[in-house]
């Protein structure tokens, strides 16, 4: 096995989750050499010769052979994670919007440099199902994907349609939990979710579809009365994402608040937890449930691809050479 020896960028919520459960863990060759953040001098847990505010320091430095790349900005992290791909050094990332809006980029980069980026912690937090799409599911076979991908506003519609909180309160724990964006938007506007849902119809369908394609509605405009209507009715109103199959030759993809009935298994997934389902011809229906927001069981997505590391792991993206022309439309009406 290879030994790790980390560059990490970010000590926010995910990078301090991983620094706790890279520390419970026993077995893993890895270990962090140094970490990048942005203002050197916050009070922290570790001593302050682990900190830089120079990315070069990280970036240049010959011993550190993988980087961690746990910041906010996307497009700083996309420099970081590119540099680091051509200067031979693999990479971990958890940057959804940075990884959705740059895939086709950095899928390029790792085929010519021969460097590997993994990114499970990007979408549905601890459920490992980047992995899981890469290696079980083939093409042909694959009717679907759907599910729960934001923690923030599941948390927020269990909060304020089950326990009686109101909107701005559930949402101000979701914050305070560090479930939610630094601009929650992205959450409860249902773009997080939709950054994931790309990166998960890459690993469906080998094809690279970009955000600003996808049609996107989040849980902000909900009504009382939306919540009273599936009450009545027996179900729920859940975030839900979808890609899915239509016909022989096209996909569709969408993320919109949906009615989930009681014998669904996204029913009970509430709070910050997701649920996938992932729906296959011979496979039937499989159902996968974890948390998927907050600084431990990211950290621990991080983890297992540091882990993955040590043994040379890397997504073969097979969907993209079994895609034989599956086009991507925004017509649902096209299903047969
Ligand atoms: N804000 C995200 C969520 C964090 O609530 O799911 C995990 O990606």
């Amino acid at each position: 096995k290879k030994e790790i020896r980390i560059g990490l960028f970010g000590f926010g919520c995910v990078g301090q989750g991983l620094y706790d459960v890279l520390n419970e863990s026993r077995g893993i060759r890895a270990e962090i050499r140094k970490i990048a953040v942005k203002h050197a001098d916050k009070p922290r847990k570790l001593p302050a010769h682990f900190f830089t505010t120079d990315a070069d320091e990280i970036l240049d430095d010959p011993e550190i052979n993988l980087i961690v790349e746990l910041i906010n900005d996307p497009d700083a992290a996309f420099d970081i994670v590119s540099r680091a791909l051509r200067s031979g050094k693999d990479v971990v990332s958890a940057n959804k919007k940075m990884i959705a809006e740059h895939l086709p980029e950095l899928y390029e980069l790792q085929k010519q440099y021969g460097t590997s980026l993994l990114y499970e912690a990007s979408s549905c937090g601890s459920i490992p199902i980047i992995r899981t799409l890469e290696e079980y599911y083939d093409n042909e076979l694959l009717f679907g994907v759907s599910g729960i991908f934001n923690g923030s506003s599941n948390y927020i519609l269990t909060k304020v349609y089950q326990e009686g909180s109101t909107y701005e309160a559930a949402l101000r724990q979701a914050q305070e939990l560090g479930f939610a964006e630094t601009d929650p938007t992205l959450d409860v506007g249902g773009f997080d979710p939709l950054y994931k849902l790309c990166i998960i119809t890459a690993h469906s369908y080998g094809t690279f579809i970009k955000p600003e394609e996808v049609f996107n509605f989040g849980i902000q405009s909900l009504a009382a009365q939306d919540i009273r209507y599936a009450k009545e009715k027996g179900c729920k109103i859940k975030l839900v994402c979808t890609v899915r199959k239509l016909n022989g030759s096209c996909f569709t993809l969408f993320v919109m608040p949906q009615l989930v009935r009681s014998d669904d298994p996204l029913f009970l997934v509430d709070r910050e937890n997701n649920g996938v389902v992932v729906e296959a011809a011979f496979s039937d229906k499989q159902f996968f449930q974890g948390k998927g927001a907050g600084g431990h069981p990211t950290g621990s997505a991080v983890l297992s691809d540091i882990s993955a590391s040590t043994y040379e792991y890397r997504y073969e993206y097979k969907k993209i050479a079994q895609n034989e022309g599956l086009e991507y439309t925004r017509d649902v009406n096209l299903e047969v």
